[in-house]
């Protein structure tokens, strides 16, 4: 071994050390189970160091850093651990880059740190500023990111590129051809949700006519070009690379735009897939182990979370990923108003409130918007203590982001077991006496039961069986699907119009 591989060597068992020891730190600080088991994952490392005499220092660090991912995930199925398995995700995240970083094959390293700090810099500066809410537009932001990311690679590995031998090239320039595809649709059609989420789009589907033709047409003009990109082997077909590349725009743009509001959630995760089917891709064509075994798992995990909230919304996830496939019979829906509404004052639901046995709360976009999270929480303490029984409901889709009512409630120390699914509570308004609906509008739409609305068929909390309904809001403003809620007119139900946060302290004061 010449001295150069051995210092190369100790160095990678120095970055190694590192990770050990900031393995043991995490798991001192987190003292949870997953993170219990990242100094296990350590000695995965260190036995495959010791097995390769050192040589095989960069596979282990990614075998550590893949496992670590998979703990990062399990751990952030679950509420109670979702916060250790961030840490540990952020773990394996520096040992991959570590390893990277310290790999044979990185030449002008100081131009990647350069551009690491300034990245991490600005990640970190956007990351602090960006609200609560703003978090569904800032994941379609890194998305498309991840897709302009293979873009780049797959030209790149285009125009410059060692491989002679026939059948190693046609599988690189298919895989170059498809990971183009994908990235530029996942750029293309994040932007398209970013602006939707922060409505710089009409959050409207565009329903063009033929529009399933075109996209039929677009798919079978981009496997000819495939195929005539392929077959040009070492000569090369740019022609067709960029064709194709125009047609992926215009596609991933189509796809993205002619997806209604209310699906807007699968969207998002479904793009977050792509982009890790677009980085598994990446992988394959760099030969990169890890890059593709996390592009995997990013690629998975959003399509599973993308068919489970489809069958949340009774959504068919075919229908939702060919872009709006069977949206074509709906009948107008408005925002125009269906009959009157009744006000109430804070005084009043204070009073409704002190007088209920059984109180659901069923929070929403709005109660994240106005941050009413504290004194909805002090109001529900100040229930309990007088010995009313107070629960949460929770839609899937409540909010902008999956999870998002429940990170909300957690912040504001709501007891777990009071805050329940929509399947868990939904048999029990018939029995509740008051139900505060904070912010919420399209997850507790009756208008979901009805034929010919854009929301048919997505299930909701069926608020509207309990004895009292109070509805939180700022005016009668149609929720992101951009339909007339029945609810508002109902005789059961009274507005409390302002701020949720302002309506809720009042209340609090009232009690
Ligand atoms: P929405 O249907 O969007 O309704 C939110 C309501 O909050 C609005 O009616 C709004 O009425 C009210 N509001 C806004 N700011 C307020 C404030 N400061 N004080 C009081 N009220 C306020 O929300 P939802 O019921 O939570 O449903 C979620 C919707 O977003 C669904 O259509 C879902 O598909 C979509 N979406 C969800 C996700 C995920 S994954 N959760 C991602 C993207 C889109 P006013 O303007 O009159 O106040």
């Amino acid at each position: 071994m010449s001295q150069e591989s051995i210092d190369a060597a100790q160095t990678a068992i120095n970055a190694a050390q590192v990770a050990v020891d900031a393995a043991t730190q995490a798991a001192q600080v987190a003292q949870s189970a997953v993170v219990e088991q990242a100094p296990a994952v350590v000695q995965v490392v260190q036995d495959v160091v010791v097995a390769t005499n050192g040589k095989g220092i960069l596979e282990a660090a990614y075998i550590a850093a893949a496992v670590l991912f998979v703990l990062a995930l399990a751990a952030l199925s679950k509420q109670e651990t979702a916060q250790q398995g961030i840490f540990v995700g952020i773990l394996g995240m520096i040992v991959a880059v570590v390893a990277t970083l310290f790999s044979s094959d990185v030449t002008n390293i100081g131009y990647i740190i350069a551009a690491m700090l300034a990245g991490g810099a600005f990640g970190v500066r956007w990351a602090n500023k960006v609200a609560m809410t703003e978090m569904p537009e800032m994941v379609a932001i890194l998305n498309s990111f991840g897709g302009l990311a293979a873009v780049f690679i797959g030209y790149n590995s285009y125009i410059e590129h060692s491989i002679t031998e026939p059948v190693m090239l046609s599988i690189h320039l298919t895989l170059i051809f498809l990971g183009v595809f994908i990235g530029i649709v996942t750029f293309v059609g994040s932007l398209v949700a970013w602006g939707k989420l922060n409505g710089r789009v009409k959050s409207s589907s565009l329903m063009l006519p033929h529009r399933h033709k075109m996209n039929l047409a677009a798919l079978l003009v981009i496997i000819f070009l495939m195929f005539s990109f392929v077959g040009a082997g070492l000569e090369g077909n740019t022609a067709a690379l960029v064709i194709m590349s125009l047609i992926a725009i215009v596609f991933g743009a189509h796809l993205v735009l002619s997806i209604g509001g209310a699906d807007m959630p699968v969207v998002v995760s479904m793009l977050n897939s792509y982009s890790g089917w677009a980085g598994a891709a990446t992988g394959l064509i760099l030969g990169n182990d890890l890059l593709i075994v996390t592009g995997a798992l990013v690629g998975s995990s959003g399509a599973i979370l993308s068919y489970v909230m489809c069958k949340a919304m009774n959504r068919s996830f075919i229908s939702v990923i060919a872009g709006g496939f069977g949206n074509d019979v709906v009948a107008p829906t408005g925002d125009e108003e269906q009959g009157v509404h009744v006000e109430t004052s804070a005084a009043e639901v204070a009073e409704m409130l002190m007088n209920s046995k059984r109180v659901i709360i069923t929070p929403g976009y709005g109660m994240a918007v106005a941050q009413a999270q504290y004194p909805v929480f002090a109001i529900t303490k100040k229930l309990r203590d007088a010995g009313v029984d107070v629960r949460f409901g929770i839609h899937p889709v409540a909010g902008r982001l999956p999870g998002h009512m429940n990170v909300l409630l957690a912040e504001a120390k709501v007891p777990y077991d009071i805050v329940l699914e929509m399947d868990e509570i939904n048999e029990d308004f018939n029995t509740t006496d008051t139900v505060l609906v904070i912010g919420a509008n399209d997850t507790v739409n009756p208008a979901a039961k009805e034929e010919n609305s854009p929301i048919s068929g997505m299930p909701v909390l069926e608020v509207w069986n309990a004895t009292n309904v109070v509805v939180f809001k700022r005016s009668m403003a149609t929720g992101y699907a951009g339909v007339q809620n029945p609810l508002f007119f109902k005789e059961n139900t009274t507005m409390l119009f302002g701020d949720a946060k302002e309506s809720v302290e009042e209340i609090f004061k009232a009690m």
